[in-house]
């Protein structure tokens, strides 16, 4: 196949070069320069007959709908985060860490798709050996799932052609290179073209697509932004390598909202969906120790509960240490000072150590009231009420803020059967009533603490 004429161009400025140069020559960028394809059909839209031809403007009215159509991947946690299944003709990219369990997800899809429709699995990354290996662990076996250890993008178009399956799972885009262009699998222009071309043949043949991507060591997903920008669906797929819990979070979707996360767990048999994430996040949790209480941050739609853990030390060095796992630290940082000004503790003498259980994450100021208060427990040596759940946002004033979706945090509460909830005072919206749940409105951070530690 004849190559394709290119150019190299900079990312930063635009400036054309035939070749590749270290230094953008117009804007002095280092390393800017990418190599791209220069179009050799007819360019210029405006030229000839072609704008004439085209389609003409309509009312919206008149345009049909297509949203019904979706493709249930056969994960209940997958579908959800995608906003009721895969559209078709649309592209959908995850990325997460190497061994977070990618290609088992997508492996796994692909098993219960095969189920009704074909499926095609693009392997770039493992032999075929491997993958039956794993899809025999999972347990999938049909004759509808076809196999492809392929790296070239043209023979991936071909089979996507020739086969027309219902569904195309390609791991991963860093693998996957086109012959039209110089450099290396995996590079910015490979990356950016190769996702492009899956991009208009899933929607010319109205296949949705499933790429995994690599994500960098500043945990964004490798190669150009821009692959970002030509999904449709971006999802990424999260978790601490030594818990088993893995969380699939949505960051950009056309086709539904970004708020859904699914929630799975690994292992032997590969993922399985957990459906109450609460229950799981808070076993193991021991009910007579100091600095441990429950807060309910909202991950989506739904209400998670879970524990935060805090450790407050007398430090043996001039400064103190603060670590934290699973929380922001500055956001530690900011609450350990109103604890210190507004509540009185002397905490700037302390190492503070501060984990939410189980490998959740809290990036919420629903959650802040409750790191206060396992903080301040542990500073006292204090129980916190095992069965209360701490809501709230902490203001730099030391007040307790209001914090939306209320209603269905204290409702996951007393669904797992905890009998107090500290809120703010400021949500007086009506709370509906529920048996034996106790609600305490708090209007200060100090007033939080008097009500979740024992005395
Ligand atoms: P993998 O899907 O290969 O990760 P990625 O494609 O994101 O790099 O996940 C591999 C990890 O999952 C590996 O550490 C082993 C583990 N695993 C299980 O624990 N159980 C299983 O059934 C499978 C298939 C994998
Ligand atoms: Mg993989």
């Amino acid at each position: 196949m004849a190559r394709e004429k290119t150019r190299y161009v900079c990312r930063e400025c635009g400036y054309e070069a035939p070749r590749w140069l270290g230094k953008c020559p117009s804007c002095g960028e280092w390393s800017s320069l990418v190599e791209e394809v220069v179009s050799s059909g007819p360019v210029g839209r405006g030229r000839g007959g072609h704008a004439l031809g085209g389609v003409a403007p309509r009312p919206i009215t008149e345009l049909e709908s297509q949203g019904a159509m979706r493709l249930t991947s056969g994960i209940a946690e997958l579908d959800r985060v995608l906003g009721g299944g895969i559209v078709p003709g649309s592209v959908v990219l995850i990325g997460g860490d190497p061994g977070i369990g990618k290609s088992t997800l997508l492996l796994q899809v692909s098993g219960a798709v095969s189920s009704r429709i074909q499926v095609l699995y693009v392997s770039g990354e493992e032999s075929l050996n491997q993958v039956k290996l794993r899809g025999d662990r999972l347990g999938i076996n049909s004759d509808n799932l076809l196999v492809l250890p392929e790296v070239d993008m043209e023979r991936i178009e071909h089979w996507m052609e020739n086969i027309s399956p219902g569904l195309v799972v390609v791991d991963s885009i860093q693998t996957v290179f086109t012959q039209d262009l110089n450099s290396a699998p995996g590079s910015v222009s490979q990356v950016s073209q190769c996702a492009g071309r899956l991009m208009r043949k899933a929607k010319e043949l109205e296949i949705p697509v499933c790429i995994v991507g690599h994500v960098t060591k500043q945990g964004a997903i490798a190669g150009p932004k821009v692959l970002e920008h030509i999904v449709d669906t971006v999802l990424y797929f999260e978790g601490e390598r030594h818990h088993s819990f893995r969380i699939l979070r949505c960051v950009k979707n056309r086709f539904g909202s970004t708020n859904e996360i699914g929630v799975f767990q690994m292992g032997d048999a590969g993922l399985s969906e957990i459906s109450n994430p609460s229950e799981v996040f808070l076993s193991g949790r021991l009910h007579m120790v100091s600095g441990s209480c429950v807060t309910a941050s909202v991950e989506g739609t739904r209400p998670i509960l879970v524990e935060v853990e805090a450790l407050v030390t007398r430090t043996p060095f001039g400064v103190p240490r603060r670590t934290t796992t699973g929380v922001d630290s500055n956001r530690v940082a900011i609450i350990l000072a109103v604890l210190e000004k507004r509540a009185g503790l002397g905490l700037s003498s302390c190492d503070v150590y501060v984990s939410v259980a189980g490998g959740a994450r809290l990036n919420e100021p629903a959650t802040d009231l409750a790191v206060a208060c396992a903080m301040a427990s542990s500073f006292r040596n204090a129980l916190c009420h095992p069965d209360t759940v701490i809501i709230g946002e902490v203001g730099l004033s030391g007040e307790v803020r209001a914090v939306n979706r209320m209603e269905s945090r204290v409702a996951e509460a007393a669904k797992l059967g905890f009998k107090q909830c500290i809120i703010p005072a400021a949500n007086r919206a009506v709370l509906a009533d529920h048996d034996n749940l106790r609600v305490v409105q708090v209007r200060t951070i100090s007033e939080a603490l008097d009500h979740a530690m024992r005395r």
